[in-house]
């Protein structure tokens, strides 16, 4: 990739960091009307609908006799919203091109206050219409985006989407990724109204390696922007009025000495923000994580991650998850496996998981989508990546559940890949130096009983993340206990992938790959834990994955079936034989 393009890029990165349409910080903590529910939807294969001759968003109703209208919402079926729709009918099980949803909702004006219609995610691109008028559009399935609506809205409205979940090449991710395509309204969608001055952003926490300050800012937005803010954290004591900048933006740092959020006293305290008419509460952790030569240290003590890999999923249902319940579940089978860690795979989860794991106190692994085949010398993918990588981090910077942020998973080692990372990189330290970078790569050299980490994109990150699938995809060169690791960027390794597939239920060979038998899955596993005793800079661990999931790259007719069967778990929660022997190498950390 040409050093110019690299430098457009950084400076596209760096540049509109403040230009960049973030969402409001949470959302549900806000006066907000939900619109989930029943949506009527137009299903739009040819994506006829888009144009001028059958316009959808028109939502037109014959006048005279000569007019008829064959796309249309009256009586049409309906889908339920958050959700995908690949679950939701059988004949949309795998479909990836357009759907047209519709929902109608009553409004009442308030004063002067702002509407906002705000999205939790759509999957994968959709084009959003107040009252048959375009209020924009958004790509990306994994990140939160919203449109004020003030201005458009009448007494009995109409909100109109157009979702298209087609794989494209300059899309992110790509075309063939080991997940489910799942499309839809996947999240939640909210109606927000705020005062004319509102609180739009804001981020607080403990200063970078420091136990007694707390430092940030909030971003005040709409009419008068610079009226004072005042901030309360009742539990330390700190009430504090602070002015904005002539940009809406007031900086602060005070005094307070934190109880330390960790797994296992995941302390968390209100925060209370009042603006004028506006006020937001919150529930922050405050903590530090930092490196130090090989160590991982929470707190300044060293730590140990004991992770598992997520999917968005809930596999009993064959669905996305998206709500808090669901986040429930796959926390809890995470606590019972024995985490304090978890890698939520392979782009942000919804914000109800993250907070979650907040409350929870487990340690957090985020990334963008960046998943194997990415075009990296394409400058508009890497624009959608600087996107998605600046939606996510605005969401979630105030949940001290999350110590990593991860720019990629398993993209090959080119030149235009590692300079683009690099300048990731960066830039998100430059708008959070609070937490660790990482990326999971899956190119370490294995050469007889020795594996070489040596990628040179490990020179930019804080902690390596390493996938391999020695015992699956790669036979053993030698006995697992005499593999010997080499790390020369002397940085700290969580293995961020491994494992084997089983069916559940299914029992056969330990030795062999071919029957996909609990025992081999089994063997795997004791054969990783044997490795990893070695490999003294071994900071952390994510078995591939908590559960089965659907995919629709596995299709071994008698034990996939569309699922892929790594799963320490099956597709309805089961233990498999795996499942213990990480239960056992937890509890014995
Ligand atoms: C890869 C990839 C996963 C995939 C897994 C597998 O490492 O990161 O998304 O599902 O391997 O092959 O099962």
């Amino acid at each position: 990739m040409k050093r110019k393009t690299i430098y457009i890029l950084s400076v596209i990165l760096i540049n509109t960091i403040s230009l960049y349409a973030q969402t409001l910080q949470n959302p549900y903590a806000r006066h907000a009307t939900s619109l989930n529910g029943k949506w009527q939807v137009i299903v739009d294969p040819f994506n006829s609908g888009a144009g001028n001759w059958k316009p959808v968003w028109k939502d037109q109703q014959p006048t005279n006799n000569n007019e008829f209208y064959e796309y249309a919402f009256t009586n049409s079926i309906t889908l339920e919203v958050p959700g995908d729709w690949n679950h939701q009918k059988p004949e949309l099980v795998y479909y990836e091109s357009t759907v047209w949803y519709k929902k109608t909702f009553a409004y009442t004006q308030h004063g002067n206050n702002k509407v906002f219609l705000y999205f939790g995610a759509v999957n994968y691109q959709c084009d959003v219409y107040i009252n048959n008028q375009l209020a924009g559009s958004h790509e990306g399935g994994f990140t939160p985006f919203q449109f004020e609506v003030t201005s458009k809205l009448k007494d009995t409205n109409s909100v109109i989407v157009r979702v298209n979940n087609q794989r494209k090449p300059d899309n992110i991710p790509a075309m063939n990724y080991d997940w489910w395509n799942y499309g839809g309204i996947t999240r939640d969608v909210l109606l927000i109204e705020t005062p004319a001055t509102y609180i739009a952003d804001y981020s607080i926490g403990l200063a970078k390696n420091n136990y007694d300050s707390i430092k940030g800012w909030v971003q005040l937005a709409g009419d008068n922007i610079t009226q004072p803010v005042n901030l309360q954290i009742p539990g330390l004591a700190v009430n504090t009025t602070i002015t904005p900048g002539d940009d809406g933006r007031a900086w602060f740092a005070t005094a307070a000495k934190p109880a330390l959020w960790q797994p296992g006293n995941p302390t968390l305290y209100k925060v209370k923000l009042k603006a004028g008419a506006d006020t937001v509460n919150d529930n922050i952790g405050f903590r530090n994580i930092a490196v130090n030569g090989t160590d991982i240290l929470l707190n300044g003590k060293p730590v140990f991650l004991k992770g598992i890999n997520i999917h968005e999923e809930i596999p009993q249902q064959r669905r996305r998850a998206f709500s808090q319940a669901d986040a429930m579940q796959l926390l809890l089978q995470a606590k019972e496996l024995g985490c304090n860690f978890v890698r939520l795979t392979h782009y942000a989860h919804n914000e109800h998981m993250v907070r979650l794991a907040d409350s929870l106190g487990i340690m957090l692994w985020e990334e963008v989508p960046l998943w194997q085949g990415i075009q990296f010398t394409n400058l508009a993918i890497l624009n959608k990546a600087d996107t998605m990588l600046k939606e996510m981090i605005s969401r979630d910077k105030n949940r001290c559940a999350i110590i990593l942020w991860s720019l990629s998973n398993e993209t090959s080692a080119t030149p235009a890949r590692t300079q683009t990372l690099t300048a990731m990189a960066k830039f998100v330290r430059s708008i959070d130096d609070t937490r660790l970078v990482t990326s999971a790569i899956n190119n370490a050299k294995v050469e007889d009983n020795n594996v070489t980490i040596n990628d040179s994109l490990c020179t930019v990150l804080d902690v390596i993340g390493v996938n391999q699938y020695l015992g699956w995809y790669v036979p053993w060169p030698a006995t697992p206990s005499a593999m010997v690791w080499h790390n020369p960027y002397n940085k700290p390794l969580i293995m961020s992938e491994f494992g084997a597939e089983s069916l559940y239920g299914n029992h056969g060979s330990a030795q062999s790959n071919g029957y996909w038998a609990e025992e081999r899955e089994e063997q795997v596993y004791k054969d990783q834990v044997a490795m990893f005793n070695n490999i003294p800079f071994l900071r952390g661990t994510c078995p591939w994955v908590l559960a089965d999931f659907r995919s629709e790259t596995r299709l071994q007719p008698v034990y996939q079936q569309g699922w892929n069967r790594k799963g320490l778990l099956s597709d309805k929660g089961q233990k498999k034989k795996a499942w213990y022997v990480m239960h056992a190498y937890y509890a014995g950390k």
